[in-house]
């Protein structure tokens, strides 16, 4: 069986936090290392354009991000990692989508619906304010990306799960009218890691300011987990477990006899500042290894800038062949080409000789059938008279007929007409 395609991007407009890690890249690189998937992770720098103007942040990004999944030991021998920059297909497969994607499709787009709501809250007369093309149009690039390596799955947030059913229908419709060079990819969503909770207790994200860095120093580590909102029970009351954002963190991290371990401990009643200084620790030990090696490799950036060039050369060596084979599907060809159907269409039609030997068969078939009139003229007293009565007589008939039988007769006529030359009429 062959193997299935996994693909997934991260734009790079943050610095990866423990959501991201637990949420994307932990179950990402494990599944990396199975041998049924063909991996590939992206730095998604041109989708950071549309939601990021500040080109010190995209760059710094890329750095953060490609120096994190390398740390935290993705095998880019085994998965092809690469910069979504760096495959100048990706962005040319774009544009040929735009064309086969209907703008009420995007219309239907969550992300710019929601800018648009946004405006309207804001009570502005104009719903677009703001919004760029590249917002509008940003799930045909996403479909690009996912398309041009003919991904299987697509591991996503569940905010992603319409881009992947947009890629769907864009793929669909230029399989039925182009060639069927795309395969229909899923979403694959893992509910359980979404629910990584942030210093605040809701969801850990970027937008609400309320992350743990993944790389962050450890000074910096314990200070964030200080600031981790906890109820007001004091030490020696028992606490729930299930509702503390110090214990889930913990438990995103710990093996079933440590969590057990812990729950002991907030039945028993650890204080707040001693179970905040146990996550802290533990995290600490967890993250010292890798992190070590994250600063290395910050440090080393035209190490990094080599490893994502080679997956580039890698992807490379998919992306540009079924480009050829796009470009050429949609008619932008080298002027010569000519495809396979419309070559055998050419082999069936007639050469200049062949058409001109059909024609001379069509010829003698009249002059057989018309024998018996050109003896009767050659041999009549007046042979002029008789072949100006002969075609008058022809040509009268000719008015009275219906189209097949007077396509007939014309032609018989033109062939008259030429035989009875020599009577110079
Ligand atoms: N839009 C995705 C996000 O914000 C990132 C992304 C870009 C992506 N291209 C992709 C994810 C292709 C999966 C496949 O999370």
């Amino acid at each position: 069986m062959s193997k299935k395609t996994v693909l997934t991007g991260i734009t790079t407009t943050g610095t990866p936090h423990i959501g991201n890690y637990l949420g994307a890249i932990k179950p990402a690189i494990e599944a990396s290392e199975k041998s049924e998937f063909d991996s590939y992770f992206f730095l998604a720098d041109y989708h950071a354009l549309i939601k990021c103007h500040d080109p010190l942040r995209v760059a710094q990004s890329s750095r953060e991000i490609a120096a994190t999944w390398l740390a935290l030991g993705l095998d880019t021998d085994k998965a092809t990692f690469y910069r979504q920059s760096d495959i100048p297909e990706i962005t040319e497969l774009s544009w040929i989508l735009t064309c086969m994607c209907s703008k009420g499709l995007m219309n239907r787009s969550h992300a710019y619906k929601a800018s648009m709501d946004a405006n309207q809250a804001a009570g502005k007369a104009e719903l677009d304010d703001g919004i760029t093309m590249g917002l509008f149009s940003y799930p045909i690039l996403m479909a690009a990306d996912i398309l041009m390596f003919n991904a299987d799955i697509v591991p996503v947030g569940k905010d992603q799960i319409q881009h992947i059913e947009m890629t769907r229908d864009i793929a669909g419709r230029f399989n039925s009218n182009y060639t069927k060079l795309f395969n229909m990819p899923d979403a694959q969503v893992d509910e359980e890691t979404q629910l990584i909770p942030g210093l605040d207790g809701r969801k850990m994200s970027k937008s609400y300011d309320n992350t743990l860095p993944l790389f962050c120093s450890s000074d910096q580590l314990n200070k964030l987990i200080k600031q981790i909102d906890t109820d007001s029970k004091q030490p020696g009351e028992p606490k729930d477990p299930d509702n503390s954002t110090v214990f889930q963190l913990y438990n995103c991290f710990a093996d079933e006899r440590e969590v057990q371990q812990m729950r002991d401990k907030y039945a028993n009643g650890i204080g707040w500042g001693e179970a905040k200084k146990e996550l802290f620790e533990f995290l600490d030990a967890k993250l010292s290894a890798p992190r070590t090696e994250y600063n290395r490799l910050m440090n080393d950036l035209p190490y990094v800038e080599s490893v994502l060039l080679k997956g580039a050369e890698k992807a490379r060596a998919k992306s540009i062949p079924l480009m050829d084979k796009i470009r050429i599907a949609a008619g932008i060809r080298p002027l010569p080409f000519v495809p396979v159907e419309q070559q055998k269409k050419v082999k069936k039609e007639k050469s200049a000789d062949d058409i001109a030997r059909a024609e001379q068969g069509r010829r003698r078939g009249i002059l057989m059938q018309l024998k018996g009139a050109l003896e009767a003229v050659a041999n009549s007293d007046d042979p002029k008279a008789a072949a100006a009565l002969l075609l008058a007589e022809k040509a009268a008939k000719l008015a009275t007929l219906k189209a097949k039988a007077k396509e007939r007769a014309e032609n018989e006529l033109s062939v008259l007409t030429e035989e009875l030359m020599q009577y110079k009429l």
